[in-house]
């Protein structure tokens, strides 16, 4: 598929007035997409666990506009209050989406959204708010049309939500989402994020991942200034090469079900993540001393529980903790009990692997 396809031919009608709303949850890279393209094109290919607990609810009512002009027209409210601030990232994201949503001029729009996490958790909210709104707007669009095929919808709401941000389109489905081609994968594709198409091993059905908020400030670095600086970066080339690698290995380690290989992907993924922003310039630590008593805290503990916990990070502090639905038992005692004290003000939010995004 080319982009051109996501550009309608034509409408059927388009209504006067409606609403529509969506939930989309946020989720979790397992191999990590940093560096972009123009037109946010990953440099690389990446996939992630789709998450339940931590989502964005998102409505938008749509009027007729009576004088028709050339503006977008949307008032947003955040948790029921107005938000001027956050309108500059949605207007553009509107005029990156028009071309492929050109209905959108026509209407006033009322975007209510709220999430499910604390604001500032230093929990990415663009992935879960981002493909909620697309959600929205492809549905608008879906009212408007002739039928379409639910693959094409969901590529489509996976392509728009990626011009808002990047790992936003793999928010959609569940409970694996691959974003980026890449030759192991067959279907992939740059433009937008498939559901993953082979076998995975029962042990990942309700795969935990509990998030440890470790620093909820606002984040040092923005993913936009972050994926830039994989521009020119001594070891990009290394780094795109060696995440093909990781999918091509994770095929069989999914399907058969292989935790000891599986954590020896994740975690390293996690920590080239980090060693790729300390090796930049400008260069960041966005650990902070607890992230690393948490990674050393959860190595003992894996050696002597004979366990498969493991973690990841995002650009960020905090820690993301994966563990199977039979060890459950075992880490979340260990978590609660030697890990928790490692969070600022004892907050932890309890996620797992979920199946994507919910029309209300
Ligand atoms: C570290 O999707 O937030 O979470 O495309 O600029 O919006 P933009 O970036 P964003 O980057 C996420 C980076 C990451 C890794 C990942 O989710 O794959």
């Amino acid at each position: 598929m080319s982009e051109k396809d996501f550009i309608p031919s034509s409408y059927i009608t388009l209504k006067e007035e409606g609403i529509v709303g969506y939930t989309s949850p946020s989720n979790i890279a397992l191999v990590k997409y940093w560096g972009k393209r123009e037109n946010q094109i990953p440099a690389n290919p990446s996939i992630s666990f789709t998450l339940t607990a931590c989502m964005t609810k998102t409505s938008v009512e749509y009027k007729k506009k009576i004088r028709k002009d050339n503006e977008f027209s949307f008032d947003l409210f955040f948790e029921d209050q107005p938000k001027e601030e956050f309108k500059p990232k949605i207007k553009t994201f509107l005029k990156r989406i028009e071309k492929y949503l050109p209905f959108l001029k026509e209407y006033h729009l009322v975007i209510k959204t709220s999430n499910t996490f604390p604001h500032s958790s230093g929990i990415a909210s663009s992935a879960s708010g981002m493909s909620a709104l697309a959600l929205c707007f492809m549905e608008m669009e879906r009212t408007f049309s002739a039928p379409i095929t639910d693959d094409f919808f969901n590529n489509k709401i996976s392509f728009i939500s990626r011009l808002g941000s990047g790992s936003a389109c793999r928010s959609i489905e569940g409970p694996l989402v691959q974003w980026g081609e890449t030759s192991s994968v067959e279907g992939s594709s740059n433009l937008f994020g498939v559901k993953y198409p082979y076998k995975v091993h029962d042990i990942f059905n309700n795969f935990h991942d509990t998030i440890l908020l470790v620093d909820k400030g606002e984040k040092q670095v923005s993913s936009t200034v972050g994926h830039e600086l994989m521009h020119g970066h001594p070891f990009a080339s290394q780094r795109f090469e060696q995440a093909h690698e990781n999918l091509d290995k994770l095929r069989t380690i999914l399907a058969e079900g292989n935790l000891n290989d599986f954590i020896g992907i994740v975690e390293s993924e996690a920590l080239t993540l980090h060693a790729m922003m300390m090796t930049s310039h400008p260069y960041f630590i966005l650990m902070k001393p607890n992230t690393l008593s948490i990674i050393n805290e959860i190595w003992k503990f894996r050696q002597t529980s004979n366990t498969h916990v493991c973690f990841t990070l995002d650009a960020g502090a905090n820690v993301h903790v994966l563990y199977p639905e039979n060890e459950k038992d075992i880490v979340f005692p260990f978590i609660k009990e030697k890990l928790i004290s490692f969070c600022q003000n004892g907050q932890y939010i309890c996620d797992r692997i979920g199946l994507g995004a919910k029309k209300l």
